[in-house]
């Protein structure tokens, strides 16, 4: 999705807003603008279509300079990608603005803006923005009173920063669903829409909150609530690594962060499991307090968060006694739906700025649910602000599009909160130091599981040409499946679907045939033998099948099917091990295919429109 970097500083910044854009390029966008302001007055704008580099070498072939600047990469919404409709927008010659979000009452302002004599130059929302900023200045002696005026004006969600050539000393920010921060550097500030963008030039930041607008110059950051009054926002030193944003030796992102998963893992564990026990704290201060009268549990999240949630459904209700719902955000946020007694409501987020989780969260507050939880990997995000406690992932910055390493992650967090909520309803003590057991066990797990690469990468040649795949598991490897699907046609554009292995009868067995690889996870559980039976059902039509199975499963490879081993584990953590072969499969086809594996086709990594 859109980004966002502004800088207000001595020194030239275009270099400093270019290097911010690359680092906010995995989010996802089709074309990228700055536009930066001389203590002269001179404001100069640069836009391209396409990758941050073109605009780079636009902007080194015609060097631009300037202390004060905003720069933006775009993610279609208003308007087709292209050159015109990128961002920064200007009103005349003096107001520039980027904005990342949407403007619902786009048409009416665009209407009302006509008829005061303003030409529109693109199809955007965003234009608005910037019109109605130089007609409030009409009434208003100050930008930042203009800008106030005109956020109030606007309906939807807006992160927004605005320069007006004739006073390069300052920018105005605003915020209202849609995130920002505000760097804090000697004797220079920045802004951007997530803090990885600026590591380069700061490690101190301030998170603006719902409602802020702030006036940024050299030496003061001046923030005003919604209702204009002066307010604090404490200023914290990024947790985030510096090289975060760096591929180190790997080819893509995704597979580093595939790679990273043992680390991730353990990083998130370390100091919450104690003497078989899962310590609550990791969910809150008082969490303890609130997880013993945990009766039932709402799960909210979107893709692949989503698909966490579904796992964790199998897990609450088998091993902690209580029962569960998952919903997908978007879904949840627009249907009227019942609160059980003692509900917790928990939302699963990598980025923690999801605007359908976000929303549906929102919505949950007012509902009556007992208290809500997040389990998010970014601290300081919406999601983790506005919940009654939230569990912080450690995985690190996620970069690449195809969520991997939050995943995993994300799991060993719901099976922490597992045994913290089940050991006040049907866990016994035994049974949560086995769980916390096998998590103990996990980083070395996956290790181990990721050593199977070189023959996924060997399998992943069957998959080049093929136009559909089929994803089977059964219980709690049905997420699974569908885990593994999503991750396919992510990043290979290979129509993928994915079933509980015991619907295969009741439809899609009609898609059996050599042309339709099928992918089946068979851990050994109490389910197995149900699933080899769905197997021979695919088998008795032809179908060829991949099938990731465990030591003392009992398959066997042969001419319509291809067995790899998984190590044997823990029937707890069976899941999170079963992903790691499905994500090194959709890599390496991905791979095989050419496809921009780190920012595929129409993607973007941190959804934050609707
Ligand atoms: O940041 P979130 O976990 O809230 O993001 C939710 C989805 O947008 C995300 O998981 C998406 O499905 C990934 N691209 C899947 O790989």
């Amino acid at each position: 999705m859109c980004g966002i970097v502004g800088a207000v500083a001595q020194r030239d910044v275009a270099e400093i807003l270019l290097e911010g854009l690359r680092r906010l390029e995995y989010r996802g966008y089709d074309s990228a603008g700055l536009a930066v302001t001389d203590e002269n007055g001179t404001l100069s704008r640069v836009r391209r279509l396409g990758k941050v580099q073109e605009l780079a070498d636009a902007v080194h072939a015609n060097p631009v300079s300037g202390g004060t600047g905003i720069a933006h990469t775009r993610w279609a919404t208003h308007g087709e990608p292209s050159e015109i409709n990128a961002h920064p927008h200007m009103s005349g010659e003096n107001i520039a603005v980027v904005h990342n979000g949407i403007i619902e009452n786009h048409e009416a302002l665009r209407e009302m803006l006509r008829e005061k004599g303003y030409v529109f130059t693109s199809q955007t929302d965003t234009e608005v923005i910037c019109h109605l900023v130089d007609l409030e200045l009409t009434n208003h002696t100050s930008l930042l009173a203009a800008v106030q005026a005109a956020v109030k004006q606007l309906e939807g969600a807006y992160g927004t920063v605005v320069m007006d050539r004739r006073d390069a000393s300052r920018v105005i920010v605003a915020r209202s669903g849609s995130p920002l921060v505000i760097g804090f550097g000697m004797g220079e500030h920045f802004i951007a829409s997530d803090q990885l963008a600026l590591l380069p030039v700061t490690r101190r930041f301030a998170f603006l909150e719902e409602g802020d607008v702030a006036e940024v110059t050299r030496f003061d950051v001046n923030i005003f609530d919604r209702d204009g009054h002066p307010v604090e926002r404490e200023v914290k030193e990024s947790e985030v690594s510096h090289d975060a944003g760096d591929k180190g030796q790997y080819r893509h992102y995704m597979l580093k962060e595939v790679y990273e998963q043992p680390i991730a893992i353990q990083r998130t564990l370390e100091g919450r499991l104690h003497n078989g026990q899962v310590i609550s704290s990791a969910f809150g201060d008082n969490a303890e307090e609130l997880l013993k009268n945990v009766k039932h549990i709402q799960i909210i999240a979107c893709g692949t968060s989503y698909h966490a949630g579904l796992v964790a459904r199998y897990w609450f209700e088998q091993w902690a006694g209580i029962s569960c719902n998952v919903e997908i955000a978007s879904e949840f946020r627009y249907r009227r739906s019942h609160v059980f007694e003692n509900s917790l409501l928990v939302t699963l987020s990598q980025s923690g700025e999801t605007a359908d989780t976000l929303a549906a969260l929102r919505l949950a507050k007012e509902m009556g649910y007992m208290a809500s939880l997040t389990i998010c990997n970014v601290p300081g995000s919406s999601l983790v602000r506005e919940s009654d406690m939230a569990y912080m992932m450690k995985a690190g910055a996620e970069i690449g599009v195809a969520s991997t390493k939050a995943f995993t992650v994300q799991l060993a967090g719901l099976l922490m909160l597992v045994g913290a909520v089940g050991r006040h309803n049907a866990l016994d003590a035994a049974g949560e130091a086995r769980l916390v057991s096998a998590l103990q066990s996990l980083p070395a797990k996956v290790e181990q599981t990721l050593t199977m690469a070189e023959s996924i990468e060997a399998l992943a040649e069957d998959f080049a040409d093929k136009q559909h795949a089929l994803f089977l598991g059964r219980g709690e490897q049905s997420p699974i499946a569908m885990e593994g699907a999503l991750k396919l046609k992510e990043i290979s554009y290979i129509h993928a679907e994915a079933y509980a292995a015991g619907e295969l009868k009741h439809g899609p067995l009609a898609l059996i045939d050599a042309d339709m690889p099928v992918i089946v996870v068979a851990p050994n559980n109490e389910l197995l033998e149900k699933l080899k039976s769905n197997v021979e059902e695919v088998r008795a039509r032809g179908g060829l099948m991949y099938v990731f199975a465990d030591t003392k499963a009992n398959f066997a490879s042969d001419d319509t099917m291809k067995v790899l081993n998984v190590p044997h584990c823990d029937e707890f953590i069976a899941p999170i091990l079963y992903t790691l072969p499905l994500q090194l499969l959709s890599y390496y086809v991905a791979l095989i295919k050419g496809t921009d594996v780190d920012q595929p086709r129409n993607l973007a990594k941190s959804v934050t429109v609707e």
